[in-house]
């Protein structure tokens, strides 16, 4: 039994309002899926969970499951192999995720609360060292005092995967709108690996498998360097990546000169997708063949943008790089 046998499938002849949600391919990329909850089941999903507040969630692990199976059945069990199918399967492994009318109704802890349903009937979200939490949340703002590009506005936030300086394995990463005020510009920037133009000149490069150091900056709170290559295989064979431009540290002028090609190569992609996400929805995708960032803002003194994100891993997945195995 494998990851796409262990679920239930989705059957095709039920309508997808039936379901409790519609989905479909966005009108940015045929991988990207737009999968929408009704209002209905949105609101049913924040009544029956309202008992919990996120502090709850925050304390009991368990609590964040049964969300989720909340949120399932109100979808008559179909969203989770839909999930699981959509996430692993390379031609797609991405979403971008909301509810009708939830930014109206719904409050910031309760957008948390749907996307925590959400990740966790694909796995489970992990610690995140920047929050102290299973998730964090961050204000992007006109102005900036952090030791990244996470929060600053006014250039491209550059494409990476995430989890690259954790030992953690990280197969999703789901961002969230939380707020926005004053924003113009500042789209999410998605590339699929099996999209890039480069993608076999760089994987078959002898340099693509060797182990190279990455080390965070302080507000990560992470101290520990880690240790893994650029370029690693799945259990099919096909790339992925785990590699973030800011915190590679190349040990010499070869490594320091490929990683500095490899970055033109990919930020000068012509496949590129720019999504823009409305306040109440998130993106959820494959880590390990998606790179994501973000586009710059158009500055203005009142800038703000309040954002969630969770990273973790999918318990059905048979993806993971071979080095974990
Ligand atoms: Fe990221």
């Amino acid at each position: 039994m494998n990851a796409l046998t262990a679920v239930k499938p989705v059957t095709g002849d039920v309508p997808c309002t039936a379901r409790g949600f519609s989905i479909a391919p966005s009108a940015q990329s045929p991988r990207l899926l737009e999968l929408t909850f009704t209002a209905q089941v949105a609101q049913r999903f924040l009544e029956q969970v309202a008992q919990w507040p996120v502090q709850a969630l925050e304390y009991k692990s368990f609590l964040r499951f049964k969300v989720a199976r909340i949120l399932d059945d109100l979808c008559g069990g179909a969203l989770q192999p839909l999930l699981v199918k959509t996430l692993l399967d390379r031609a797609e492994g991405a979403l971008l995720i909301g509810a009708d009318g939830l930014d109206d109704v719904a409050q910031a802890d309760e957008m948390v609360k749907l996307a925590t349903a959400v990740a966790h009937l694909i796995g489970r979200s992990n610690y995140d060292a920047m929050s102290g939490q299973y998730y964090a949340r961050f204000v992007v703002k006109n102005v900036d005092n952090s030791d990244s590009y996470l929060r600053q506005p006014h250039r491209v936030l550059e494409l990476h995967n995430d989890g690259t300086f954790v030992e953690e394995v990280t197969d999703y990463v789901l961002m969230m709108k939380i707020d926005e005020q004053n924003m113009v510009g500042g789209n999410s920037l998605l590339l699929h690996l099996d999209d890039w133009e480069y993608l076999d000149q760089y994987f078959h490069h002898p340099l693509a498998r060797r182990v190279m150091r990455w080390t965070a900056p302080p507000s990560k709170n992470v101290a520990k360097d880690v240790f893994h290559s650029v370029f690693d295989v799945d259990q099919q064979g096909r790339p992925v990546m785990r590699y973030i431009d800011q915190f590679v540290q190349p040990k010499d002028i070869e490594e320091g000169n490929w990683l500095s090609d490899l970055s033109d190569a990919l930020e000068t992609s012509k496949n590129i997708v720019s999504v823009p996400v409305p306040v109440g929805k998130f993106l959820l995708i494959n880590n390990l063949f998606w790179l994501h960032g973000r586009d710059r803002f158009t500055p203005h003194p009142d800038l703000r943008r309040e954002l969630m994100r969770q990273r973790g891993y999918i318990s059905y997945a048979t993806q993971h790089y071979q080095t974990h195995q």
